[in-house]
């Protein structure tokens, strides 16, 4: 075993780790030079065989050699895991200016925070809120109201029935069946009443469907908010007053409404409901140079319906009529939040396109 072929093994060694340009390489290269079968440790197992003088020269020679090996080994070993960890830093280093949530926050509809206002309004004043079912009896959505029986609304040109099922187990022609998806929120009216001890000052947002085509001013599934307010001695300048106090809540201070006359079958009387037009205020009537698109230049605009609860509906749901009156009112979300947002089209709020809902802000 001659002194240079063992240092040319050691030298082999010291150049493949010196060649090797990452940690697999210097891996790949330490048991090529240091493994068990590597022509140093082969050597390292000849030595035995040796005679003693030889022996321990080669002894030594292979053991610096080996040592020398182990040393550059474990040098290059640090070097290219500084390396690696120096490239990590830069490499995986994480930027935290990135926007980090790509998902938008979801928030509630335009239509859910507007009926929300308004409840508020009155929750405000002491009213509870009251709901009812979607899939409503016809009996509360009509008959309870004092709707006659032939009355057209209850036709299926303007109700949805649901079907039910006959004693012989045939499917009723759709307007035998009883059940309707409500019409308005007015059947919470007496629930509340049969439900309640009164006096009873509910307020009852919800979803009511008629059998309206969507277009730009329809839609089949829409939102009411109805009021109802039952006591002893209140009268019509009751619910003006009222009514005068939500515009104001929603609209501003110098907010004020109209009643004029109309009929419904559960009021008595009735009126329509008009308040001051939101955007000119009552200026662009009788002044050409100022007209107004919201109101068509009338000065006001038409919010609902309302009125002095009927007796014969107080009677249906056992509430004494001459110990109790109150008065009721109901109108439109989709319209409101029409004028009001200058929306013009009702398709936008039931197609679910964030573009449209986003200008309202992320209300949660
Ligand atoms: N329910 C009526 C509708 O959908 C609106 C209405 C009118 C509600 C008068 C009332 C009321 O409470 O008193 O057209």
């Amino acid at each position: 075993m001659k002194p240079e072929e063992i240092e040319r093994m050691r030298d082999e060694a010291l150049d493949a780790f010196a060649a090797a340009g990452d940690l697999d390489a210097l891996q790949a290269a330490k048991v090529a030079h240091t493994g068990g079968t590597s022509p140093l440790a082969l050597a390292n197992r000849e030595i035995g065989a040796l005679p003693p003088q030889a022996k321990a020269e080669a002894g030594k020679r292979i053991g610096q050699a080996r040592g020398a090996v182990s040393k550059a080994l474990a040098g290059r070993q640090a070097e290219l895991e500084a390396e690696r960890d120096a490239r990590v830093l830069v490499e995986e280093a994480v930027d935290v200016t990135l926007p980090h949530d790509r998902v938008p926050a979801g928030a509630r509809h335009p239509l859910t925070t507007m009926m929300e206002r308004v409840a508020d309004v009155f929750v405000s004043m002491g009213y509870e809120i009251a709901e009812g079912p979607e899939v409503e009896a016809e009996w509360f959505n009509f008959d309870a109201l004092n709707f006659v029986p032939d009355h057209p609304a209850r036709q299926t040109q303007d109700t949805f029935f649901v079907q039910g099922t006959r004693e012989d187990g045939k499917p009723t022609v759709d307007d035998e069946s009883g059940i309707v998806l409500r019409t308005h929120t007015s059947p919470v009216q007496a629930r509340a009443l049969l439900d309640r001890e009164l006096p009873v000052y509910i307020v009852c947002p919800g979803r009511v469907y008629r059998t309206d085509e969507l277009d730009a001013t329809h839609t089949p599934v829409f939102h009411q908010i109805e009021l109802l307010a039952i006591d002893e001695g209140l009268t019509m300048s009751d619910l003006k007053g009222t009514l005068d106090h939500m515009v104001k809540a929603l609209f501003g201070a110098d907010m004020k409404t109209r009643l004029r006359p109309n009929y419904f079958p559960f009021t008595e009387p009735s009126a329509e409901m008009d308040m001051l037009c939101y955007v000119c205020r009552g200026e662009s009537v009788g002044n050409p140079d100022k007209p107004c698109r919201t109101c068509s230049s009338e000065g006001w605009i038409e919010l609902g319906g309302c009125g002095m609860v009927n007796p014969r509906v107080l009677v249906a749901c056992g509430v004494d009529p001459e110990k109790y009156s109150g008065f009721a009112f109901g109108f439109g979300i989709e319209r409101m939040l029409m004028f009001r947002h200058n929306v013009e089209d009702m398709r936008d709020m039931v197609e679910g396109d964030v573009r449209f809902t986003r200008p309202f802000g992320m209300e949660i």
